[in-house]
Formats: C-alpha cells, sequence, structure tokens
C-alpha cells in the first residue's frame, strides 16, 4: 500500500511537469491561428470593399492591419510546436517557410503603400498578389481539418 502511494505520487507529479508543458504548446498554436484570423479578416474586409458594397474609407487601415500583422507572423511560428493544421515541413524546411512568410510580409508592405499612395484600385490590384502568397503557402504548409 505505502508503495503504491509512493508511485501514485511520484506519477502525479510527473504529471504536473508535464501540465504546464502542454499548456504552453496550445498557447504557441493558439497564437499562430490567431495571428492567421487577423489576416482572414482583415482580407475578408478587403474584399467586402472590393464588392463596392462597403464604402472604402478604411481601406488603407485595412490594408495598414494586414501589413503589420504579416510582420508578426514569422515570430509566431519559430517555436518548433507541430500540431493545429500547421505542417511539420514548416521546421524541416525553415528556410523555404521563413522565405515566404517574409515575402509575403513585403507584399503586405507594398499592398498598404498602394493604397495609401496610389488608390483603390491599384490596392486591390496588390490584394490578388498577397491572396497567391496565402494560397501558395496554405498548399504546402498548411494541413486543413475539414
Ligand atoms: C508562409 C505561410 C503562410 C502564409 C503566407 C499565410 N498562411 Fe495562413 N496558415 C499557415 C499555416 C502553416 C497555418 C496552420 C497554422 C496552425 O494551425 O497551427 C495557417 C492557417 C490559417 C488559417 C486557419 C487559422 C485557424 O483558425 O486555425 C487561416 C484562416 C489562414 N491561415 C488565413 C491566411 C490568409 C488569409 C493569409 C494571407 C493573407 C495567410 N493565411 C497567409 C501558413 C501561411
Amino acid at each position: 500500500m505505502r508503495r503504491f502511494s509512493i508511485l501514485s505520487y511520484g506519477f502525479s507529479a510527473l504529471l504536473f511537469a508535464a501540465l504546464p508543458v502542454l499548456a504552453a504548446d496550445q498557447d504557441v498554436i493558439d497564437y499562430r491561428e490567431a495571428v492567421m484570423k487577423i489576416f482572414n479578416e482583415q482580407t475578408g474586409a478587403l474584399g467586402q470593399i472590393a464588392s463596392g458594397v462597403v464604402p472604402d474609407d478604411n481601406l488603407v487601415t485595412h490594408m495598414q492591419v494586414l501589413a503589420m500583422t504579416a510582420q508578426t507572423a514569422l515570430k509566431a511560428f519559430e517555436p518548433k510546436v507541430p500540431g493545429g493544421e500547421a505542417k511539420p515541413g514548416i521546421w524541416s524546411n525553415w528556410a523555404d517557410f521563413s522565405k515566404r512568410m517574409t515575402e509575403f510580409a513585403q507584399q503586405s508592405a507594398a499592398g498598404a503603400k498602394i493604397a495609401k499612395e496610389q488608390g483603390k484600385d491599384a490596392a486591390l490590384e496588390q490584394l490578388v498578389n498577397i491572396a497567391d502568397d496565402c494560397k501558395d503557402c496554405h498548399d504546402t504548409y498548411r494541413q486543413e481539418k475539414k
């Protein structure tokens, strides 16, 4: 009996040691998914502006939020935590993944600048290039869960 309780104590101590690690991993996944959700909301808003139904007063701001968030995205993937919809190739092909994310951030920054200096039509053209970057990366590095 005594031996059992020592064993189970040892086991629960182990569990307690492991739990914060698991919770931290989930936070890492939640964080990078939150960054992606911001992309989705911003491109969604820009698509609504493109449709002409929504006034374009906030065009520059949405482009800027997208560009600023794009700068945060690579950092969000730096911790090597597989899970969510992320494919493990992200970390085994880190040079390629980070190149794509950096190019995406540059395209988004260019989009914000174009929106400010050239207006709606030019900005929406650039949005097409940005959306291509989303899709190309997802095709390679995202395993979409149905
Ligand atoms: C360089 C790669 C890359 C680029 C660029 C990229 N994504 Fe992602 N995206 C990912 C990966 C990887 C995941 C899976 C993350 C996870 O679940 O841990 C993801 C997940 C998502 C998700 C799901 C988030 C969730 O709730 O689970 C959405 C939505 C999304 N991306 C939208 C976008 C949009 C919109 C863009 C472009 C404006 C974009 N992404 C650009 C790699 C990328």
